[in-house]
């Protein structure tokens, strides 16, 4: 069938700028051909991680929701802000928790890491510290990432970006995104039979 992509906006914020990217993602992954599930944080309602938490009442049901999500998609994309220069604390409380559950649901997944923000940098150096948790994780975060600066007069009312050549720039990235992950996909299914 076709690859499918959960494709995760990262903020709680109601008019979040990155569930913006988030859903002009989602539509670029359907017209190259695989299957979006576009998702945001506020879907994962979950407490700060706790490890006494975890051993009275185990992984809460928002990462557990989070994890069947992320388990049912061939790869991912995160389209996260930047909180002063890192990555969110919401997102890094939500791998934290995710990453408790076996088998480690971030291990071997591809994803594509993507950002927006009001500012010059387009949150791009909370993309570098999110690379930090994933890696470890073992996901294969792909190497190019996308930043949107002055996301807040970026998008056009149909959801496009304003400037058409980085609309391009997103929908190569994303076109080659998913070609890695095809070929990965199929190189699996080879070696499994
Ligand atoms: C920010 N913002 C921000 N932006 C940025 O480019 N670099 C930064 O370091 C920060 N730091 C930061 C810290 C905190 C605590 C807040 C609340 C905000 C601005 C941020 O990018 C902006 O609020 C975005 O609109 C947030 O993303 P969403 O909610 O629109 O997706």
């Amino acid at each position: 069938g076709p690859t499918r992509v959960l494709v995760f906006g990262a903020s709680l914020r109601g008019d979040s700028l990155n569930a913006r990217l988030a859903a002009l993602v989602a539509r670029l992954v359907r017209e190259a051909g695989a299957e979006p599930d576009l998702a945001r944080m506020g879907e994962f309602a979950m407490p700060v991680y706790d490890g006494d938490a975890e051993t009275a009442e185990g992984i809460p049901e928002g990462a557990l929701a989070l994890r069947d999500r992320l388990a049912r998609a061939d790869a991912l994309v995160i389209a996260s802000p930047e909180y002063n220069a890192s990555l969110p604390g919401g997102l890094k409380n939500a791998v934290d928790w995710v990453s408790r559950v076996r088998p480690q649901p971030f291990k071997d997944k591809h994803a594509l890491l993507v950002s927006a923000s009001p500012s010059m940098v387009g949150g791009n150096r909370g993309l570098w510290a999110l690379r930090i948790p994933l890696e470890h994780l073992g996901t294969r975060v792909y190497p190019d990432m996308f930043s949107l600066a002055k996301a807040h007069e970026g998008f056009a009312e149909n959801g496009d970006l304003t400037d058409p050549a980085l609309q391009l720039r997103l929908a190569e990235s994303v076109t080659a995104f998913l070609r890695l992950v095809e070929a990965d996909t199929r190189y699996v299914c080879l070696q499994r039979r």
